[in-house]
C-alpha cells in the first residue's frame, strides 16, 4: 500500500491488486489499483475505502497511523459507490471503531444496510455538504448507473478535487507515479490502453449514464480528479473526461484506426484466409490485432473489439452454427452493447454452412446494429475465387471505415 499526498489535508492510499479476476469474469493482463482517499479537517472523512482489504484490522490501524491518521478520529466513511471493491472493509472498520457516520446515497444505503448492517448511515441528495472544518467542505453529486445504481461523486470545494470513484477509473497497476505529470509517455499509453479496457469490460453497457455522469462532471469546476482506480489527474483532468467521451463514442461504433480479426478454426481451413487477410492488412499499412477464440481472454477480446473501427469475423460452421467460442465472444460483445460497428465476415463450412444464420441472431438478440459488408463461405478449403472475394471485402471494409475513426 502506497500513501501519498495529493493536496493540502488530502491524501492517497492506493494498493495494487494482481492475479484477480475482476467483478469475477475479467482476466486482468496487468493488474489493477483500489484507491483510497481522506481529507482531513476539523473532522476526518475516508472516501471508498481499501485500506483493511485483506480482513486484518491491524493492517488498517497501520496503514492509517503511517498517514498520522488515528483511526479513533475518522469520522466519515463516505462510500461512493457499494461495490465491495471500495466498501468491503465497512465490516472490518467497524471491529475497531464503530461511532462512525456513513455517507451515501439513498440506493446505496439500502445495500450498505443489507450487506454489512445498516446503523449510523446519512443519505445524501444533490448538491448536499457536509463541513469537515479547516475549510475543507464536501459536496455530493449521484451519477446514477456509472455502473451501479447508487454512485455518487464526492466533491472537495477548497482543492476542487472531484473524487469520482469508478468513473474516471482505469485498470492498471501502478508503479511510483501515480499523478499525471509524473508519467512517461509509455506510461500515459498504458493508462490509455487500460482506461480502454476498464470502460469496456465494466463500463460501457451504461454509456447513456456516463455521458450524463461526464456533463456533471463538467458543471464543476476541477483542479483534480481522483478516481477509484487508476491515476489522479492534478495536471490535465480535462484529458480523462475527454477519453472517457471518447470511448463512449467506441461503444456506438466509432474505433481507433485499427481493424481487430476476430477469429476461430478447427482445422486450419478459414484459418488459411485469415493468413491471407493479414497479407491484405499488411500491403495496405493497416493496422491490425488478431483475436483467436477461445485461446485469448474475454478481457482483451472486449476492450480490443471495442477499440476497433472495423472488425472481421472469420469463423467456420460447427453443427449448424458459428464456431462457438467465436459465437461466445460475439455474444458477450453483444451483451455489452457494443453496437454500431462495421464488420465484414468470412469462413469455411462443409457441407450445410449454418454459421451465417446464427451470427445474424446473435446481432438481432443483442439490438447490436452492425453493418455488415457482403460475408463469404466457402466449402472446404479456400480456393482462388474465394480468396478474391474475401480481398474485395476487407478492401471494402477498409475504404467504410474510415467514416467510424475517432482518435
Ligand atoms: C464438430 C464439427 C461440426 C461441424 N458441423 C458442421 C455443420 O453443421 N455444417 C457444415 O456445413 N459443416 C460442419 N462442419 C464442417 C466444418 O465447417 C468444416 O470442416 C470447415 O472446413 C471447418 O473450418 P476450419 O478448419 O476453419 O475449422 C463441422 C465440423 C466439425 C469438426
Ligand atoms: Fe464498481
Ligand atoms: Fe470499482
Amino acid at each position: 500500500m502506497k500513501k501519498l499526498k495529493i493536496a493540502d489535508g488530502i491524501y492517497m492510499l492506493t494498493m495494487n491488486v494482481e492475479d484477480i479476476l475482476f467483478e469475477g469474469i475479467w482476466e486482468l493482463a496487468n493488474g489493477v489499483t483500489l484507491n483510497s482517499y481522506i481529507v482531513r479537517g476539523e473532522k476526518t472523512a475516508i472516501i471508498d475505502g481499501v485500506i483493511g482489504w485483506d480482513g486484518i484490522p491491524e493492517t488498517l490501524y497501520q496503514n492509517l497511523e503511517e498517514i498520522g491518521v488515528d483511526p479513533q478520529n475518522i469520522d466519515y466513511l463516505i462510500v461512493n459507490h457499494m461495490e465491495p471493491d471500495h466498501s468491503g472493509w465497512i465490516s472490518n472498520f467497524r471491529k475497531i471503531k464503530d461511532d462512525f457516520t456513513v455517507i451515501c446515497t439513498d440506493k446505496a444505503a439500502k445495500m450498505v444496510a443489507s450487506f454489512y448492517g445498516g446503523e449510523n448511515i446519512r443519505i445524501v441528495k444533490e448538491g448536499d455538504t457536509l463541513d469537515l472544518g479547516k475549510g475543507k467542505v464536501l459536496s455530493f453529486h449521484p451519477v446514477p448507473n456509472v455502473h451501479w445504481p447508487d454512485t455518487m461523486y464526492t466533491y472537495e470545494r477548497d482543492t476542487k478535487t472531484l473524487f469520482s470513484c469508478d468513473m474516471f477509473g482505469s485498470f492498471g497497476r501502478m508503479g511510483d507515479h501515480c499523478f499525471d505529470d509524473e508519467m512517461t509517455t509509455e506510461e500515459v499509453d498504458f493508462f490509455e490502453s487500460e482506461g480502454i479496457r476498464y470502460y469496456s469490460n465494466v463500463m460501457t453497457t451504461f454509456t447513456p449514464s456516463l455521458r450524463k455522469a461526464i456533463e456533471k462532471a463538467k458543471t464543476l469546476e476541477i483542479s483534480t480528479i481522483a478516481p477509484g482506480h487508476g491515476p489522479v489527474y492534478r495536471k490535465n483532468p480535462q484529458k480523462i473526461i475527454d477519453d472517457y467521451f471518447r470511448f463512449s463514442q467506441y461503444a456506438e461504433g466509432a474505433g481507433k484506426n485499427e481493424v481487430t480479426i476476430l477469429w476461430g478454426s478447427m482445422y486450419g481451413m478459414t484459418a488459411k484466409a485469415v493468413d491471407y487477410v493479414e497479407g491484405i492488412l499488411q500491403r495496405e499499412g493497416v493496422k491490425y490485432n488478431k483475436l483467436e477464440m477461445p485461446i485469448d481472454s474475454d478481457s482483451e477480446m472486449v476492450a480490443t473489439v471495442f477499440k476497433s473501427a472495423g472488425i472481421i469475423i472469420a469463423a467456420p460452421t460447427y453443427e449448424y452454427k458459428l464456431f462457438p467460442p467465436v459465437a461466445a465472444a460475439l455474444d458477450e460483445v453483444g451483451r455489452k452493447k457494443i453496437a454500431g460497428k462495421l464488420a465484414f465476415r468470412f469462413g469455411s463450412y462443409g457441407w450445410s454452412g449454418g454459421a451465417e444464420k446464427e451470427l445474424n441472431e446473435i446481432m438481432e438478440r443483442n439490438k447490436m446494429n452492425w453493418s455488415f459488408i457482403q460475408s463469404v463461405e466457402f466449402e472446404g478449403a479456400p480456393k482462388e475465387e474465394d480468396l478474391r472475394k474475401i480481398e474485395a471485402g476487407v478492401l471494402e471494409l477498409i475504404g467504410k471505415m474510415k467514416e467510424k475513426i475517432v482518435e
